[in-house]
């Protein structure tokens, strides 16, 4: 019946999409012709012949081998020198148990779901059983993909140490480096460079299986991987290319893989790890606290170091600011030092403010039991209240600049008022996404003798890595997502509530060597409204870049993808239309523009300019720059603009409370400074007017010539680690602009002159092309009705006033139209990234958001609708003036 009703759903897709296209589509030679619209597996079929003529010869080798490999498969054996410490170790493993049941699975079925607790074993085991089953054996690769760039590299170590193997045999990818050789066996990767990796070669034929990790976190890339890959697996085998695929995911709701219809004809086998766990007993607050969980954590743990038996403890918090400044009071309240003996005072250290608290302390606090205990005070003046909403987890940050002492007196004299047996020292890391390598590491690891681990984590520690030893687990209960409104384009930073399956799932963390304790930092009342599962990240985020990649894989009708959750309607239509808008697709047969968009069931095919962009690793705004960046030698600057706009926060914050008078001053000093070289960046006349960009390229130019040294970086504002990441990203965005087009020829001088005024005139102009529905427009003298918009600016979408940063370089000089990289809400709508740009060149650049009227009807030469009236002075010479300006090719 299945099969039945997949047929009849193919049938239906096909039919429709016959309907819907039936225009010829207009391409270049060379892109693939294509009249007819096919479902996604015929449109693989025929890309897949349309290789075959350039590769055959190279795919008949391939396929004797892989065959070879095929036949010999049962009685291949690839011996793996384990150390016995190791090897020990790894037996204790719960999929360990399963080996026999999942190889056969594996033999007998092209997909396999396999799931498991957390720590079960799965991710560096799997890998190792295909590898002495010989699937990497005759030339294919056992890949496998990871949500999170952390898990790739610490995944790809861990198998390699295990397997007794060099990092050329087990390596890693990630989007700036790796260390694959020809020589890789088993390459761990993110999943974007595998997706990445199926532009280039659809059938993926360097891969003997592909593993996808951490399914159930529903990354973007996990499950248009998945979607890709239930098409690709099945075809390869039918090509005599075997390849198997295992999807690998924590118990969590794997009904989404197995029971969508669209997605595997028959339903994988499901294969379940039973990991030895133990009881893990969860003590819920009384109270929530709202605002303050970062000190409900701190002093939670205090009590549980203090009063509670050796083990671990792993503390769930949102971002990498609250994980440092956790750190820091713990290492304060709990000082580390090997050799001496802990006798360290509070008082002494921390004087006054720790009198008054302790004092406030006594009333509240007489022996707490940790399974009833009831709200604690709450300082006032918090820093971590502040503690930044703006970063991602995701961002980098410098560790060592984190790390210097910081007045917390307040709540450090809570812990060390109960005189508690100080004889147990604390060790306490941070772990979280990008901190560094060698740092993540010392988390495996076992703590010093005698000190007891906790580990301050964001929730990379949920599922992606397992921390041995641990047996407490205090949870906030919130993580911290980016937040996008699908329909006015306002992005921000929020902590929000995690899903009760989250919750369930850091508690199970506590439970991994013996029975644990969870302590939830809110009331049961509350953990019964947290939704049951967490949203698909596909759900919550804007889909423009996906969209052009899948027609990039000409699938041009996305709604019918086989996505495991399938993005919301709106959000694929907002998306086609940036995109047409963009030109990166077609345009719809005309008759009333996007209306008929919603009609044609977003099947636009891609231009030549929507392929050029989809081989840029940046949103398709940024990419549509770059593409248009060669006029004027522009492309350079273009590629530094973009690469720095990509890399958040390049400069040096200096707002936090530094403490002592003389910090504070020295820090004044510094802000001015670095206030100072923005303004020296800024330039003035035309460069002024590219405005937060010329700032971007002024400090990238400048730490160049000033060789980009940590020492330079500290002098003048900016942060080190973002401006290595701006140079990595320039090099990759160089070579990726000289594979689209040959002709391009640009080399990456990482020293860059200053754009001359000609090149800047023509680089707002690529920044407008790209960023054209972010325009904005100063609210008018006679315009201003209300007070609240003194300054501010009108934009298409929202109905509220948006306005320029007091740090932008343009903030004094309010011109009349800008466009902006985005808007983050803080204390107001706040635009980044302001660049100024003319009313004339918006007709000529983005025709599609005007609507143009005779000059009779209308004494303004034309009318943006999602602007309001523009004036424009020179009414019927606007196109002359368009012209007089460097060109841009749009197409
Ligand atoms: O993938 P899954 O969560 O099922 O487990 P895993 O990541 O393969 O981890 C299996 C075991 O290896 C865990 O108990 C970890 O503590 C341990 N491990 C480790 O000690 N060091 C690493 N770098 C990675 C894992
Ligand atoms: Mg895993």
């Amino acid at each position: 019946r299945d099969e039945e009703e997949h047929e009849e759903e193919d049938k239906k897709l096909r039919s429709s999409e016959d309907e819907d296209s039936g225009e010829e589509s207009d391409l270049s030679d060379e892109v693939v012709q294509k009249t007819d619209s096919e479902d996604l597996q015929v449109l693989i079929e025929e890309k897949v012949e349309e290789r075959k003529e350039h590769v055959e010869e190279e795919k008949k080798s391939e396929n004797v081998e892989m065959q070879k490999k095929d036949e010999c498969k049962p009685a291949v054996f690839i011996p793996v020198d384990r150390l016995p410490e190791i090897q020990a170790v790894r037996l204790q493993l719960p999929v360990l148990a399963e080996e026999q049941m999942i190889m056969e699975a594996v033999r007998e079925n092209e997909c396999v779901v396999l799931c498991g607790e957390t720590g079960s074993g799965k991710t560096t085991q799997v890998p190792q059983f295909l590898y002495e089953a010989g699937y990497a054996s005759a030339g294919g690769i056992i890949g496998v993909t990871e949500p999170r760039r952390v898990a790739a590299i610490s995944m790809s170590h861990r198998v390699a140490t295990e397997m007794n193997l060099p990092d050329r045999v087990v390596s890693y990818q990630i989007r700036y480096e790796g260390n694959v050789t020809e020589n890789t066996k088993i390459k761990f990767m993110t999943d974007g460079v595998l997706l990445k990796e199926i532009q280039k070669d659809f059938l993926l034929k360097k891969y003997s299986v592909v593993i996808i990790d951490e399914a159930h976190e529903r990354s973007v890339y996990t499950d248009i991987l998945i979607g890709l890959l239930s098409r690709i697996v099945p075809l390869r085998n039918k090509k005599g290319l075997p390849m198997k695929l295992i999807i690998m995911s924590a118990t969590l709701r794997v009904e989404d893989f197995t029971e969508n219809k669209k997605l595997f004809r028959t339903p994988p086998p499901v294969i379940k790890v039973e990991a030895r766990q133990f009881a893990v007993t969860v003590h819920f607050n009384k109270r929530t606290p709202l605002d303050d969980y970062t000190g409900e954590a701190f002093r939670k743990i205090c009590k549980i170091h203090r009063m509670l038996p050796t083990g671990g403890i792993l503390v769930f918090l949102t971002g990498q600011a609250e994980v440092h400044s956790v750190c820091r009071r713990l290492r304060k309240a709990f000082p580390y030092r090997p050799n001496r003996e802990h006798t360290d005072s509070m008082e002494t250290e921390d004087g006054k403010k720790s009198k008054r608290t302790r004092k406030k302390k006594n009333v509240s606090l007489p022996k707490i039991s940790l399974d009833n205990y009831s709200a604690l005070p709450v300082d006032e003046g918090d820093e971590d209240r502040q503690a930044g909403i703006d970063e991602e987890d995701d961002e980098g940050s410098d560790l060592e600049l984190e790390l210097g002492d910081h007045p917390d007196a307040g709540q450090v004299a809570l812990c060390a008022e109960e005189k508690s047996d100080p004889s147990i020292p604390l060790y306490v890391l941070p772990l979280y996404s990008l901190l560094a390598p060698e740092q993540q590491a010392k988390v495996f690891r076992p703590p010093p003798p005698g000190a007891r681990l906790c580990v301050v984590a964001t929730n990379v520690a949920e599922t992606s890595l397992t921390i041995p030893g641990i047996k407490y687990v205090v949870d906030c209960g919130r993580v911290k997502m980016r937040f996008y409104d699908r329909v006015t384009g306002v992005s921000s930073f929020k902590v929000t509530w995690i899903s009760q399956a989250s919750a369930n799932q850091r508690a199970g963390r506590a439970g991994r060597t013996e029975p644990g304790h969870c302590y939830r930092l809110y009331s049961s009342a509350v953990f019964g409204d947290f939704s049951l599962f967490s949203e698909a990240e596909i759900t919550r985020r804007p889909v423009d870049d996906l969209v052009l990649q899948m027609k990039d894989l000409n699938i041009e009708k996305v709604v019918n993808f086989p996505f495991p959750t399938a993005p919301s309607g709106d959000a694929l239509i907002a998306a086609e239309k940036l995109l047409i808008s963009l030109r990166a697709l077609e345009e719809p047969p005309r008759r009333g523009r996007f209306g008929e968009l919603e009609r044609a069931g977003l099947s636009c095919p891609i231009t030549p300019l929507g392929r050029a962009m989809a081989a840029f690793p940046v949103s398709p705004r940024y990419a549509k720059m770059l593409a248009l960046g060669r006029q004027h030698g522009c492309m350079a600057y273009i590629i530094t603009i973009v690469a720095a706009m990509t890399v958040r926060e390049i400069f040096l914050n200096y707002d936090r409370p530094a403490g002592s008078e003389e910090e504070n001053s020295k820090m004044a000093g510094k802000k001015a400074r670095s206030a100072q070289m923005r303004r020296v960046w800024a330039g003035q006349g035309q460069s002024l007017l590219l405005g937060d960009l010329m700032v971007l390229l002024g400090a990238v130019g400048a730490c160049e010539f000033g060789g980009c040294t940590p020492q330079f970086c500290e002098d003048n504002g900016l942060r080190f680690k973002a401006m290595l990441e701006i140079r990595r990203l320039r090099g990759q965005l160089t070579n990726a602009v000289n594979a689209v087009c040959s002709e391009a020829g640009v080399y990456l001088d990482n020293k860059l002159a200053p754009p001359t005024e000609a090149q800047v005139l023509c680089l707002r102009q690529l920044v407008l092309a790209g960023l054209g529905d972010h325009v904005a427009r100063r609210v008018q003298a006679e315009e201003l009705l209300d007070p609240k918009w003194r300054n501010a600016y009108k934009t298409p979408l929202l109905d509220d006033p948006v306005f320029i940063h007091p740090s932008s370089a343009l903030h004094k000089t309010l011109p009349e139209f800008v466009v902006y990289q985005e808007i983050m809400e803080t204390t107001k709508m706040y635009m980044r990234g302001v660049c100024a740009v003319q009313a004339e060149w918006i007709p000529k650049l983005l025709p599609e958001y005007c609507h143009f009227s005779a000059p009779e009807e209308n004494p303004a030469p034309w009318f943006c609708p999602l602007i309001g009236r523009v004036r424009c002075h020179q009414q019927s010479t606007f196109y002359r003036v368009g012209w007089k300006l460097p060109s841009i090719e749009m197409d």
